[in-house]
């Protein structure tokens, strides 16, 4: 995880170096450095902590050097400490790298070089990375030593990497390349940017150019240019990107998970854009499924990590309920290694916001192997995983920063159902009134969401009262249990809360001899047909001195409970999208009550690229 930011031009690298990974501390933030090139000589600076700790540092303020390169790390191999930060140069301080990824194969690599008299400063994979560069480098007699030496180093490299290399003896040049680890290049006015993900860049420029794996890149002064694998130099089209340099700024919120739990209703419609219209079959132009192929798959696999995973549990429902195919969910790092039956008549969907999670990525290849069609839902366009998938879906839900995902969960819940729509259109599979239904809740879902995002007063207050407790639970069934899922793990993630997510019938079944006099038990209840047997179950915990807080849809004012948020009716199938969004803003003011970080909670990164 870790970010990187490089920069080659005319203006004064370290503020736009620390600017950029300001941006990119979502993906780590123990320890930060950069290196600059000052005047022939690779100067560098890192210490562990935040970015903000290299203000302390003295001489940053001297630099002047307009070509640099940055990182923000998230411990993999060594504690955070100033010796295992980035950047890392090789025992001759002839070249200075950094890198994002994992190096499998660093042992044996770390041998090698200590074989031949390298010795390491640091306990990091990393470090191999400008040792095996400077091996190659002095072994070699080609006019392009630098790069060829690069591509030596990174050929001997198993695992994943985005590295940016600095030498003094070329001090306008920068070699950048990528294996399975992001990295994007932008082209501003005042030179050319580089980072681990779009929106860093945004306030520099709207051009990039999307890397392939092992596409060598040089840059020296106002010149780029791409390699092959095979170091044969080829032409790249540059990409123009629509999201606007404001979408990734707080824009008055005081943290941007707040501001993306707000963007909910933009996120949606755009999400839905031109795909949904009353009247008119649902567009997917882009993907362009036939009826022949839909109609010989026999099973669908839903494949993703973490809050996307979640989303899909929900995207199971859609497409059980509309296309009659039967759907497993399934967690890629789970689904990776159990020899899945997956074949030509499986078609595999994956889920992932920022389409860089190694482990669905893995499990995409996989499925691709085993002669399976695969779909990728991202939100990053050009992103690892939509150049792997066969087709990719787009949700329009703008950069999200925060590390606890809102705007890509409700997102993706939507461009599933809109998904699964499209298939049931295909395949007749059910009656024009339900999909006229459905697709009329679909479209007024932005001005539901906004219903649902006014009992943020009555979160604060439940928050306050409840944000000193160590344990919570979270009930419901059906689509109902899956925003459990998910309340819980927003809980987890920046409120350090212990909580439980259970199906309701479950509870009965272990869990129940938990509930003691006190305890928080939050109930998801917005699914008319099983609201009975909801209710006995919040009954049943009631009675062992539990505390309760309903989100639903119903009304219960005759039931007699305290703590029930109201949100708006929909299709059952699409209530997750409403009643998911008091639970995000619990977590968050619990967050916000307990003092802690919650755009950046501990241990925790938004892309998780290791495995
Ligand atoms: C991390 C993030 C989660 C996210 C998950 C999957 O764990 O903290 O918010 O849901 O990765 O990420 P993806 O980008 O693949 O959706």
């Amino acid at each position: 995880m870790c970010g990187i930011v490089g920069y080659v031009g005319t203006k004064k690298a370290y503020p736009i170096l620390i600017n950029g990974l300001t941006a990119l501390e979502y993906r780590g933030y123990d320890s930060a450095g950069i290196a600059s090139m000052e005047n022939g000589k690779i100067c560098v600076m890192k210490d562990k902590g935040r970015v903000s700790n290299l203000n302390n540092i003295p001489g940053l303020n001297d630099l002047t050097g307009t070509i640099g390169i940055a990182h923000t790390r998230w411990a993999t191999h060594g504690m955070p400490s100033k010796e295992n930060s980035h950047p890392h140069m090789d025992n001759s301080e002839t070249f200075a790298v950094v890198h994002n990824g994992i190096i499998e194969n660093y042992n044996e690599l770390k041998a090698f070089l200590s074989d031949n008299g390298y010795h390491f400063l640091s306990q990091t994979d990393t470090e191999v990375i400008p040792n095996l560069i400077h091996y190659y480098f002095s072994k070699e007699t080609s006019d392009n030593k630098f790069l060829a030496a690069v591509q030596k180093a990174t050929a001997d490299l198993k695992g994943s990497f985005a590295i940016e290399v600095l030498s003094n003896l070329y001090p306008d040049k920068m070699i950048v390349v990528r294996k399975d680890s992001p990295l994007v290049i932008g082209k501003g006015s005042e030179g050319f940017h580089i980072a681990s993900d779009i929106p860093a860049l945004l306030e520099y420029t709207r051009d990039f150019y999307l890397l392939n794996d092992y596409e060598y890149t040089v840059i020296e002064n106002s010149s780029i240019k791409f390699y092959d694998k095979n170091l044969v130099e080829h032409e790249k089209e540059i990409k123009n990107i629509e999201w606007a340099a404001s979408a990734a700024e707080k824009n008055g919120f005081d943290d941007y998970m707040l501001k993306e739990i707000h963007e909910q209703p933009t996120a949606i419609r755009e999400t839905i854009g031109s795909r949904l219209k009353l009247g008119e079959a649902c567009n997917f132009s882009d993907i362009n499924i036939s009826k022949e192929y839909l109609s010989t798959i026999n099973k669908i696999f839903i494949v993703a990590c973490g809050t996307a995973m979640h989303a899909g549990l929900t995207g199971k429902k859609f497409i059980e309920n509309l296309c009659n195919i039967p759907v497993e969910v399934d967690v890629a790092s789970e689904f990776r290694y159990r020899n899945p039956i997956v074949n030509e008549k499986s078609l595999c969907i994956f889920i992932s916001q920022s389409g860089e999670t190694a482990d669905t990525i893995a499990a995409l290849k996989l499925c691709r192997e085993k002669g399976a069609k695969t779909l990728a839902v991202s939100n990053v366009i050009g992103s690892s995983i939509t150049r792997e998938a066969d087709y990719t879906i787009y949700t329009h839900a703008g950069p999200e920063i925060a590390v606890a995902s809102t705007k890509a969960y409700t997102s993706q819940v939507v461009l599933l159902g809109i998904l699964a729509v499209y298939f049931a259109e295909i395949l007749e599979s059910v009656d024009t009134e339900t999909i006229n239904n459905i697709k009329k809740d679909i479209l007024e879902l932005p001005s539901k969401i906004e219903t649902s995002l006014k009992t943020a007063d009555q979160m604060k207050e439940l928050a306050k009262k409840i944000y000193t407790e160590k344990d919570m639970f979270f009930i419901g069934r059906g689509v109902d249990y899956n925003v459990a899922l998910e309340g819980s793990l927003k809980l987890k993630e920046i409120s350090y809360i212990h909580s439980e997510a259970y199906a309701s019938g479950e509870l009965k079944h272990g869990p129940i001899a938990l509930i003691e006099k006190g305890i928080t038990v939050i109930s998801i209840l917005t699914d008319e047909a099983l609201v009975e047997k909801s209710i006995s179950n919040i009954q049943e915990v009631i009675t062992r001195g539990a505390k309760t807080i309903i989100i639903t849809n119903l009304d219960l004012s005759n039931a007699g409970f305290e703590n029930v948020v109201k949100v708006e009716e929909t299709n059952p199938l699409l209530s997750p999208i409403l009643s998911v969004i008091p639970l995000q803003l619990l977590s968050y003011y619990i967050s916000k009550e307990k003092g802690l970080d919650v755009d950046k909670p501990r241990n925790l990164a938004k892309s998780v690229t290791v495995e």
